[in-house]
């Protein structure tokens, strides 16, 4: 504990990962938000999932907010395995060269120029990929995820070891692409019921081979996938990943659960962890106890339980915790549990704030009116502010609530609200 140093102090420290060695000039880690910014095309796989100014733009912005670690929304592997549609896509066979590879090369310069890392959060979505895009999804095993009132998913079928190699070599690919590109690092999304969480979690995992069962089997895909990475990658190249806490549900991860889960994934040469919960069955971005919401942080009691089972090697993968944060107060004291803190949707509220508490300018987060019942609204919002960003606008100001209101009303109406899915 630094009793003796200010919450902005504290936030401004630097964190050195254990693996690769490299340092994030501060606490803050900008997490990773769906942006819907890229390129898409019905029926040319070709044109899907290219980056575009509006996204670039968006990392410059981020880029110069002040953040240690800026991760980008999830970027997928294969054009037709996608949570949505309009994200970051590097396919398996794109080449090293050309429009797309200029394009992120373009998002990596801007997004570092003011010294802050950045990493790409990749992902694939598994049975979470809607079924107007993707009638035949692969997951862990043939379990259905049900409909959301965003969409409908088709019954996947329980992945082949080929899908599962192919699966392991499009994460590889993408991370040698990335650094190529001049990412600093990567963060596998293992949170939020996607591909990797599907294996992790005994609720969409029901196999009896080595990929399925105990603890170690479950983890063992995100440890290949891991190991294919670091294989393809320079040692200087940041692996991180994001997992969930707690899932909230009959057979879902608990937070003893994900300690374990931790512990077989300390050995894969991970550099952080950083912790979530929820999926699209049941989302966890609300405070389900009177004390969690005292500490602000949505997991931070799951945490602790988690940083009391790490083994204390002197490389064990730095942790850091994200979700529900509001004051300055509240990020500083999860650092009493935790290295890092991850926010999402202030940072679309305001790009810069992390170098404004680093700097001791603010003492809370961007204030907003959105009820915290009201997930699906605030995420929304979310994204549209990121997007305005991304087009030079000035973001929504949340802190009036005709204003969310006013442009959530139509949405409502349509009863099509799409965005909101991607986690
Ligand atoms: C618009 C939007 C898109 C999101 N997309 C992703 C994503 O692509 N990957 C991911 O891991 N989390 C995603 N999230 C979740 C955030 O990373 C974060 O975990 C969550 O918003 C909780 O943090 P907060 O309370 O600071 O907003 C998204 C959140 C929002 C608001």
């Amino acid at each position: 504990m630094s009793v003796n140093k200010t919450p902005a102090a504290r936030l401004g420290e630097p964190i050195t990962f254990p693996v690769s060695g490299r340092t994030a000039p501060n606490r803050f880690l900008n997490a990773a938000m769906s942006e819907s910014l890229c390129t898409w095309d019905d029926v040319d796989f070709s044109k899907r999932g290219l980056p575009t100014p509006e996204y670039i733009s968006l990392y410059k912005a981020w880029g110069q907010g002040g953040w240690g670690q800026n991760v980008t929304g999830n970027v997928q592997i294969e054009p037709d395995h996608v949570e949505t549609s309009g994200n970051a896509i590097i396919p398996r066979d794109a080449p090293f060269s050309g429009p797309r590879f200029e394009g992120f090369k373009a998002v990596a310069s801007v997004a570092k120029a003011d010294g802050g890392l950045i990493v790409a959060q990749v992902s694939h979505p598994g049975r979470q990929v809607p079924d107007t895009i993707q009638r035949h999804p692969i997951s862990a095993s043939d379990i259905q995820q049900p409909a959301v009132f965003f969409g409908n998913f088709a019954k996947p079928r329980a992945a082949t070891k080929e899908d599962i190699n192919r699966v392991i070599e499009g994460f590889a690919h993408a991370a040698e692409y990335l650094e190529k590109a001049g990412f600093d690092g990567i963060q596998l999304h293992g949170a939020h019921g996607y591909l990797i969480a599907q294996f992790l979690s005994p609720r969409t995992n029901k196999r009896t081979d080595q990929y399925g069962g105990s603890v170690t089997n479950r983890a063992r895909l995100a440890v290949e996938i891991a190991d294919a990475v670091h294989r393809r990658v320079s040692a200087s190249f940041v692996v991180g990943i994001k997992i969930n806490s707690v899932e909230f549900q009959e057979d879902g991860i608990t937070p003893e659960d994900a300690a374990q889960l931790c512990s077989a994934l300390e050995g894969a040469g991970f550099d952080y962890f950083e912790l979530s919960g929820g999926n699209y069955e049941e989302f966890a971005f609300v405070h389900k106890k009177e004390s969690t919401k005292k500490r602000e942080a949505f997991f931070l009691d799951f945490a602790e339980t988690i940083m009391a089972a790490r083994k204390k090697t002197g490389k064990e993968p730095r942790v850091y915790i994200t979700g529900g944060f509001r004051t300055v107060k509240g990020l500083a004291d999860a650092l009493d549990v935790v290295d890092g803190v991850g926010v999402g949707k202030s940072a679309c509220a305001d790009p810069a704030i992390a170098g404004k508490i680093v700097q001791g300018q603010v003492d809370t987060l961007p204030p907003t009116t959105i009820p915290e019942a009201e997930t699906a609204a605030a995420m929304v919002c979310a994204k549209k502010q990121l997007q305005q960003i991304a087009s030079g606008e000035a973001p929504m100001d949340l802190s009036v609530s005709d204003r969310w209101q006013a442009y959530m009303a139509p949405i409502i109406a349509a009863m099509k609200p799409k965005e909101e899915g991607n986690l």
